[in-house]
């Protein structure tokens, strides 16, 4: 399809990172194909409004902001202005969590989930954990439409898993004190890059700002999560903090033995960078 071509040139010209991947996914998304049937596409039937949602690519708008829809573990999750657009990375973490609780000895194990913008970690864990109850935690009133419109879908696709998954509206400093040592494990994809930074435009431009500084060093939402962690956890209960490839050793300092933690761990993500610490309240 010469359509595919030419607009991913154009892509790769903006700077794009996957631009033929990107326009095949736009143009699968707008004929209501799958990517592997593009080619059952007639020339004739293609849709001009295609060059509309390039261009957008084009001026580094996300992908999933044009397509409105993010994939995450086994989540079609709807996403656009005003949320974080979850991220591979963050599976890997999602993915420790789920094996963490299907080990752990606990009929429903009370979990959660502090900053949780789309639901991602939240839906996921509560749907490879049935048994488990998720209490999602955001405090930025639009993203918390998404995170709402997101558990509803959810729970719509699923009625008899409704209610596993609680929103509430907060700052996670603060949240959950009727939980206050009774969580059993506690996850958060915080806020966590420096002040500063350099970040690609559709990051800079397209996520939520509350989604993304973590201060000067960026981790001040990382030093907030470790305290409500501490809170929320019962003894031998777990904790997991994504960061950013460079903050491994810092994160894991927060985490340790000497500030009154045990068995910390850094984990890296699948590119093999340093990507999440892991912890057990003692
Ligand atoms: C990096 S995003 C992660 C979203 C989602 N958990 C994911 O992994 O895709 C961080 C989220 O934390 C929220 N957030 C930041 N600071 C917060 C705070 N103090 N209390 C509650 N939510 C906060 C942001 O609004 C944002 O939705």
């Amino acid at each position: 399809m010469d359509e595919i071509a030419i607009a991913a040139a154009r892509l790769a010209e903006a700077g794009v990172e996957s631009p033929r991947a990107d326009a095949e996914l736009i143009a699968a998304h707008l004929h209501g194909v799958s990517r592997a049937e593009l080619h059952l596409v007639a020339d004739a039937d293609f849709d001009p409004r295609f060059w509309d949602d390039v261009a957008r690519r084009e001026a580094r708008e996300p992908l999933q902001h044009i397509t409105g829809r993010a994939y995450f573990r086994y989540l079609e999750l709807a996403v656009g202005p005003g949320v974080f657009v979850p991220r591979q990375e963050t599976e890997v973490m999602t993915g420790w969590v789920i094996d963490e609780l299907a080990k752990m000895d606990v009929a429903e194990p009370v979990v959660a989930d502090l900053g949780s913008g789309s639901g991602a970690i939240a839906l996921s864990v509560a749907q490879e954990v049935p048994r488990a109850r998720v209490h999602a935690v955001e405090a930025d009133p639009l993203a918390r439409q998404w995170t709402e419109r997101n558990i509803a879908a959810w729970a719509a696709a699923a009625p008899h898993t409704a209610g596993r998954v609680t929103l509430h509206a907060g700052d996670f400093a603060t949240a959950l004190a009727e939980l206050d040592g009774a969580v059993d494990l506690v996850v958060s994809n915080p806020p966590y890059i420096p002040l500063g930074s350099w970040v690609p435009p559709e990051v800079g431009e397209y996520d939520p700002a509350t989604a993304l500084w973590g201060g000067g060093d960026g981790m001040d939402a990382v030093r907030v999560v470790e305290a409500t962690a501490r809170r929320l956890l019962r003894p031998g209960g777990l904790v997991a903090v994504e960061h950013g490839a460079q903050q491994g050793p810092a994160v894991y300092w927060v985490f340790s033995e000497e500030a009154g933690w045990r068995e910390t761990r850094n984990h890296a993500d699948l590119a093999g960078r340093d990507r999440f610490v892991t912890a057990v309240r003692p």
